[in-house]
């Protein structure tokens, strides 16, 4: 197969879609990798890397859209790639099609093959390709946390591991997922007393047994979150109810009960935020102020660490990518049905229920698609 990864062009994305380390298993896979001049800089990757891993530059993205049998990329096409998309070609990429329209109506007229990394499943029901940048996010939280704690970034002045006879940050993270998880054992490794809240009892059961001398778990109901609330130098939002808009859990009336200069860290602000005076932010201008909380609410925060943020991706989607080249898309997602989850447009027809039902569009499944 011709693999070809276009560099990207979404403002502000740095990621890649393959790395050299990719790049270099597909060709001893047998398969030709072409590569978009400039692709991987973002990602600290120049094209000497690729090169040597055995794959060729390509000087534009008309060229790798023209040659290639399957694109892989990091974000959702852009009007410009969808018009070079063509009918039997395979895109392999994030596409978040139900709110989103155009896109959609654009990948069904290429008569493309478009699978997308966020519905891919695996045997615990978890969504392995979105796993590794809540990883990403959820550690990187504490981290622009301590800075936003930062007297002159307006924060309270505090230090998150205190000093010897100086008491620590408090942390409370709401939701202990993924995300919640890798930002409590982060802001727990900087020194910082950390509380997890969660509704999920069994959550809250696994994360005590695995690190319960490293933070504390509490049952999130209202009074328990707005009591740690009011005692945080720093609250990190990390719920996710499944196909909603995150709740709204802090309400702008008790931020006048938190410490001033506090700071709320609000990963889940892709989903709308879980506090109340939440709104996206860019990595340009990350933090802004109300009532004197300071509040960090970046909406892709894993761009901030593009390299470690591409490498993370590019580990998981590796094994995808291959089992797509070396059989075919059909026969691998035959293989496997969670691949199969991926599915979202085949030939012009939609084939992923849930898109299907957000945007008022028919959808043939995707095990009928595969006997086709
Ligand atoms: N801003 C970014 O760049 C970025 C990056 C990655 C993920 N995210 C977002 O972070 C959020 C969390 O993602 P995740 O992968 O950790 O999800 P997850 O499903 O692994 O975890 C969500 C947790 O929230 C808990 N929860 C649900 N309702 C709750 C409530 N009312 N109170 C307390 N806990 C509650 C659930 O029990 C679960 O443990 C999502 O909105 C995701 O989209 C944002």
């Amino acid at each position: 197969m011709i693999i070809g990864c276009p560099k990207e062009i979404k403002p502000q994305e740095f990621r890649v879609g393959l790395t050299p380390n990719t790049a270099r298993e597909a060709v001893s896979h047998g398969h030709k990798v072409v590569v978009q001049t400039g692709a991987g800089a973002g990602s600290g990757f120049p094209d000497a890397d690729y090169i040597a891993a055995g794959a060729r530059i390509a000087d534009t993205a008309e060229e790798i859209f023209a040659t290639a049998d399957m694109i892989v990329k990091v974000k959702e096409p852009q009007a410009a790639e969808r018009r070079m998309l063509r009918e039997g070609q395979l895109l392999f990429t994030y596409l978040h099609l139900a709110p989103d329209p155009e896109q959609t109506k654009d990948l069904l007229a290429s008569g493309c093959t478009a699978i997308a990394y966020e519905t891919v499943t695996d045997a615990r029901g978890g969504l392995p390709l979105l796993a590794p940048m809540s990883e990403v996010a959820g550690r990187l939280a504490p981290q622009v946390g301590a800075w936003s704690l930062q007297k002159a970034n307006g924060g309270r002045g505090v230090l998150m591991g205190g000093v010897p006879g100086v008491g620590p940050a408090t942390v409370a993270v709401i939701g202990g997922g993924v995300v919640g998880t890798h930002a409590a054992r982060i802001a727990a490794g900087m020194g910082a007393d950390v509380t997890v809240l969660d509704r999920s009892l069994p959550r809250m059961r696994y994360l005590d047994d695995l690190y319960g001398g490293t933070f504390k778990t509490r049952y999130a109901s209202a009074g328990n979150t707005a009591e740690l609330v009011e005692q945080a130098d720093m609250v990190i939002g990390a719920v996710l109810i499944p196909g909603a808009a995150a709740p709204k859990l802090v309400s702008r009336a008790q931020l006048s009960d938190m410490r001033p200069g506090a700071v709320i860290v609000d990963v889940a602000i892709d989903q709308g935020g879980c506090f109340e005076t939440s709104r996206a932010t860019t990595h340009q201008d990350p933090i802004y102020e109300v009532d004197g909380i300071v509040h960090y609410c970046v909406a892709n925060m894993p761009g901030a660490v593009a390299r470690t943020s591409t490498i993370a991706l590019t580990n998981a989607t590796m094994p995808f990518l291959l089992d797509l080249a070396d059989k075919g898309w059909r026969q691998a997602c035959a293989d496997d049905p969670h691949l199969l989850e991926g599915l979202n447009v085949h030939a012009g027809k939609l084939t992923y229920y849930a898109v299907g039902k957000a945007l008022g569009i028919d959808v043939m499944s995707p095990q009928l698609v595969l006997k086709g």
